[in-house]
């Protein structure tokens, strides 16, 4: 069977060609137009960069390689008795464009197993940082001390031809998504429970590997959930955050560990993946104020206080979404059929209900309907991950094998330096002097 790499290999020069072909022949077809308020406002829409491993639609949601997540949570491998896809698959789908087998799954398992072994030289570090060190920034120094180990930066300076790129990023890829779990549990163990590590078990795939690094419970749906969560969370296209800050970084030709690590920080942010543990917070404060499961008037009332006191809803809104998010949806399943129960659940729910009206009337936000932050939490603490903090980490861990396969693509193709122009306010003022709008 031929590896992962020669599968890569054999899709390179094709699909060089084609982008090269479009370059050349068509590089002076408009596909975009901007306006100052796209200047101003966040370059919203732009189409500027290329990313395939996936394509966001507003109505429809995220397609990985044309694949829409209900699609792949029935077509992608599973686990002997386990119902949601292998994170492993949902890699191979992104940097090959094909479905995996069952095989080619155990294949990528068994080689991040073995890639896996965190040195002692980064634990000694991470032992180093304040424990009460926010869990993003101790995960995104990880990544970056690990730097060291970069086969793309040590061949860089052995004078590596371009055309050997993307190979040693796929080594660095490789060997960074391997660790990413235990780096994850490694951080949980020593903020949360006393330093007290466990073991890797290399009879279970990547993700059920993190679900029982982490210790919090035995019950295998635990890892079913760690499953579905780090395949629906891994792409959005490339224009979010920390997407688009990996890909930019690397760019630079920076390694696989700078551009990981600075798209860590970039999802660290509460208006992006932080998103995630500030729903939570708001839940449980809201329960907390209320005194229990709330009624819909009182979660109304709740909703105008927290935007008439000049803050957002967590988890509703999105700067491309324009309907309920299938990741959204995806996790709702989840609890529908494990914790339908769940107080927590029936609040998050109830939201569900509530927040896209209270949005709607309150009207700023284009998207009233919620994006996949505002159910994750709920599912996570219902298994005992109680300590909100460390969603986002769950977040990078997974957002990692989509930016990642993405950055093997932009050294195969040779993408070059990102460059954006930027311009002054005077420069859009005057350009407006000059090129006056027809009176309406
Ligand atoms: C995701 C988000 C950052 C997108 O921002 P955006 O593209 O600027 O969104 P919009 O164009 O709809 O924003 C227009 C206005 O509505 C407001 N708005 C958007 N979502 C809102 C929400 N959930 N609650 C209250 N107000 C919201 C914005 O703050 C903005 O207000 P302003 O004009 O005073 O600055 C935004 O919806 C948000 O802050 N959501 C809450 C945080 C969150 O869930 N983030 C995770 C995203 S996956």
């Amino acid at each position: 069977m031929a590896t992962l790499k020669e599968k890569f290999y054999a899709k390179v020069a094709p699909m060089k060609e084609r982008v090269q072909k479009l370059s050349k022949e068509f590089g002076d077809v408009n596909v975009s137009s901007v306006n100052v308020g796209q200047v101003v406002g966040g370059a919203r829409d732009i189409i500027s960069m290329l990313w395939d491993v996936s394509l966001l639609d507003k109505f429809e949601g995220i397609r990985f390689r044309g694949f829409s997540i209900p699609e792949l949570r029935e077509k992608l491998p599973k686990a002997p008795g386990g119902t949601e896809p292998l994170p492993e698959g949902i890699f191979h789908l992104l940097l090959l464009g094909e479905l995996p087998t069952a095989e080619d799954c155990a294949a990528i398992t068994e080689e991040w197993q073995k890639r896996s072994v965190l040195p002692q030289y980064l634990l000694d570090t991470m032992n180093a940082v304040a424990k009460d060190t926010h869990p993003m920034t101790q995960f995104s120094l990880a990544i970056l001390q690990l730097q060291r180990e970069s086969e793309f930066a040590r061949r860089y300076k052995e004078k590596m031809p371009k055309s050997q790129y993307w190979d040693a990023t796929y080594e660095d890829v490789m060997n960074l998504i391997a660790k990413l779990p235990n780096i994850a549990a490694y951080i949980y163990r020593r903020s949360y429970k006393g330093g007290k590590h466990i073991a890797p078990n290399l009879k279970l795939d990547w993700g059920a590997n993190l679900a029982h690094m982490l210790g919090v419970t035995d019950d295998p749906a635990f890892k079913e959930l760690m499953r579905l969560y780090l395949c629906i969370h891994s792409d959005h296209e490339g224009g979010n955050v920390s997407a688009h800050t990996t890909h930019l970084v690397g760019s630079a030709l920076s390694d696989a560990y700078y551009s990981l690590s600075a798209g860590m920080d970039g999802l660290a942010g509460p208006l992006h993946g932080l998103a995630n543990q500030e729903v939570l917070r708001w839940i449980q404060e809201l329960v907390k104020d209320l005194g229990g499961v709330p009624t819909k008037e009182q979660l109304e009332k709740y909703m105008w206080d927290t935007l008439n006191g000049g803050r957002v809803i967590p988890g509703y809104g999105h700067a491309v979404l324009r309907k309920t998010d299938p990741r959204y949806v995806a996790q709702r399943e989840f609890a529908l059929k494990h914790m339908p129960d769940y107080d927590l659940f029936k609040v998050v729910s109830m939201v569900y209900e509530v927040a896209p009206d209270v949005l709607t009337k309150h009207g700023k936000t284009k998207n009233p309907w919620p994006n996949v932050d505002a159910h994750s939490g709920v599912l996570l603490y219902y298994y005992g991950a109680v300590e909100y903090d460390f969603y986002t980490v769950f977040f990078g861990v997974s957002r990692a094998l989509g930016v990642l396969a993405q950055l093997v693509w932009d050294r195969a193709l040779g993408l070059p330096i990102e460059r954006p122009k930027s311009v002054t306010t005077e420069w859009l003022e005057n350009f407006i002097k000059e090129h006056p709008p027809a009176a309406k």
